[in-house]
C-alpha cells in the first residue's frame, strides 16, 4: 500500500482481529453459546411467531441485565423509538430535540409522528449532545410557557430530547436530565448501540423516561432482527405493550382492538436467539474492552491519529471502536477510507449529519460545528467481538 499512514492503520488493525490476509470485517455476531438449541426449540415446537416463551424470557432478561423494571420487545430499534416518541406525547408540529450526528432512525422515528427534528451539536468527549451548549441554546431560542417549552423562532412547542449513546459511549445523562428538568423537556434515550454500557455504574436507559435498544445483526447481540422499549413507568409500559400488540384487547377468541396501534412485537424465534445471546453477554462486554484497550495503546503511536475512549464515570461496551484525524480533513478521511477498503479492512465513516440529508435539511439546528468536525475526521474500525 502506498500510503503510509493507511499501512500503519491496517496493520495496527490485522494485529489486533489477529487476521495476517484477506478481508477484515467491521462487526460480526458472535454465537457461541445456545443459539443454535433455542432456535431448534422454536421451529420443533412450532413457537415461531410472536407468542412464545422465549419473548417473555428475554424481556425478563434484559430487565435483569439493565436493572430497568420493564422491557418491551419489539421487531427492531427503530419501531421502538417510534414507540418512545409516542408515549412521550410527541404530537404533530412538535419538536424533538436530537444530536445531528446520529443514525437516520432517530430523525425518522421523530417524523413518524409528524413532528420535526430539531438538530443540536455533540461534545467531542461523549459524542452525545453537549450539555453546556445545549443549556446555552435553550436559553437562546427556549421559552416555557406553563409547563411546556416552546421555540421562540418557530412557535412551536419543543417536546422532548433525544439522547444517542454514540459507538455505545454514554452521554453525559446526568448533566442533561438536569437541563430537561430545568426547561421541561422529557428526556429520551437512543440506547440502540449501547447495551452492556454503563453510566456512574448503572446501565444505560435508567434516566430517560423510555429508552429504545437494538439487536440488528450489526450490533453486539443480536436476534436477527430486533429492539426493546425500557422504562421504569408502569402505566407506559402497558401502554406500550398494548401499542405494539396491534391494540388488541385480550381474549381467548374475540379479534377486538381498541386503537390504532402497531404489529411491533418481537417474533419468538428471534427472541430465542436474543436468550441465547444474553447469557454471552459479560464474555463479549470483556471481549470487546479488551480489543479496545489493545487499539487504544496501538494508536498511540501513531501521530495523526488519536483514538476514541471512554470519558471518565462511564463504562463503554465499545461496540464500534472509533479513530479519529488530528487534523480534520474530509479528502484525507476518504482516502484511507478508499485505501483500508480496498485492502480488504471494512473500514467506515461516522453518518453522514442528519441535518444533510434532503428530507431533513430545512429542519431548525443550531451551530454543528463539532458535529462537522468528527464527520470529518472519523473512522469506524473493525470491532468484532470474536478477535
Ligand atoms: C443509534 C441507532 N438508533 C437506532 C437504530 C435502529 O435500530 P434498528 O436497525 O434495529 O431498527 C440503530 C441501529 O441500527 C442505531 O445505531
Amino acid at each position: 500500500m502506498s500510503d503510509k499512514l493507511a499501512s500503519q492503520i491496517e496493520k495496527i488493525i490485522r494485529k489486533a482481529a489477529g487476521i495476517e490476509h484477506g478481508p477484515v470485517v467491521l462487526h460480526e455476531p458472535f454465537f457461541i453459546g445456545n443459539e443454535r438449541q433455542y432456535v431448534v426449540d422454536c421451529i420443533d415446537t412450532n413457537w415461531v411467531s410472536t407468542v412464545g416463551k422465549y419473548v417473555n424470557l428475554f424481556e425478563q432478561l434484559l430487565s435483569k441485565v439493565t436493572g430497568v423494571k420493564h422491557c418491551i420487545a419489539t421487531i427492531n430499534g427503530t419501531a421502538a423509538l417510534h414507540i418512545c416518541m409516542l408515549l412521550a406525547g410527541v404530537q404533530r408540529d412538535d419538536e424533538v430535540l436530537t444530536q445531528a450526528l446520529t443514525f437516520v432512525a432517530a430523525p425518522n422515528a421523530i417524523s413518524y409522528c409528524c413532528a420535526i427534528p430539531h438538530f443540536v451539536d455533540v461534545s467531542p468527549v461523549s459524542l452525545g449532545v453537549c450539555p453546556d451548549r445545549l443549556r446555552e441554546y435553550l436559553k437562546k431560542i427556549g421559552e416555557i410557557r406553563g409547563k411546556e417549552l416552546f421555540n421562540r423562532l418557530t412557535g412551536r412547542r419543543i417536546r422532548a430530547l433525544l439522547v444517542m449513546h454514540t459507538f455505545g459511549h454514554p452521554s453525559h445523562l446526568n448533566e442533561l436530565k438536569k437541563i430537561c428538568d430545568e426547561f421541561n423537556l422529557l428526556l429520551l434515550e437512543d440506547a440502540a448501540e449501547a447495551i452492556g454500557s454503563e453510566y456512574e455504574k448503572k446501565h444505560v436507559g435508567h434516566h430517560g423516561l423510555l429508552s429504545a435498544l437494538s439487536f440488528n445483526g450489526n450490533k453486539i447481540l443480536t436476534t436477527g432482527g430486533g429492539g426493546a422499549i425500557l422504562t421504569n413507568d408502569d402505566n407506559l409500559a402497558d401502554v406500550a405493550r398494548h401499542l405494539t400488540t396491534t391494540g388488541k384487547v385480550s381474549h381467548q377468541w374475540e379479534f377486538y382492538h381498541d386503537c390504532v396501534a402497531y404489529n411491533y412485537r418481537m417474533p419468538n424465534v428471534n427472541a430465542a436467539l436474543g436468550c441465547a445471546q444474553l447469557e454471552q453477554l459479560s464474555e463479549i462486554l470483556t471481549k470487546k474492552r479488551l480489543l479496545a484497550s489493545r487499539y487504544s495503546s496501538e494508536f498511540s503511536r501513531v501521530d495523526e491519529i488519536s483514538f476514541f475512549n471512554e470519558m471518565p464515570k462511564v463504562k463503554s461496551n465499545y461496540w464500534l471502536n472509533a479513530i479519529l484525524l488530528k487534523n480534520v480533513s474530509r479528502d484525507r478521511r476518504n482516502k484511507l477510507l478508499d485505501a483500508l477498503n480496498n485492502d480488504g479492512i471494512m473500514v467506515r465513516p461516522v453518518w453522514n449529519l442528519s441535518n444533510t440529508l434532503p428530507m431533513y435539511k430545512n429542519c431548525p439546528s443550531d451551530d454543528l460545528s463539532v458535529s462537522q468536525k468528527i464527520e470529518g475526521s472519523l473512522i469506524n474500525i473493525p470491532s468484532s467481538p470474536s478477535f
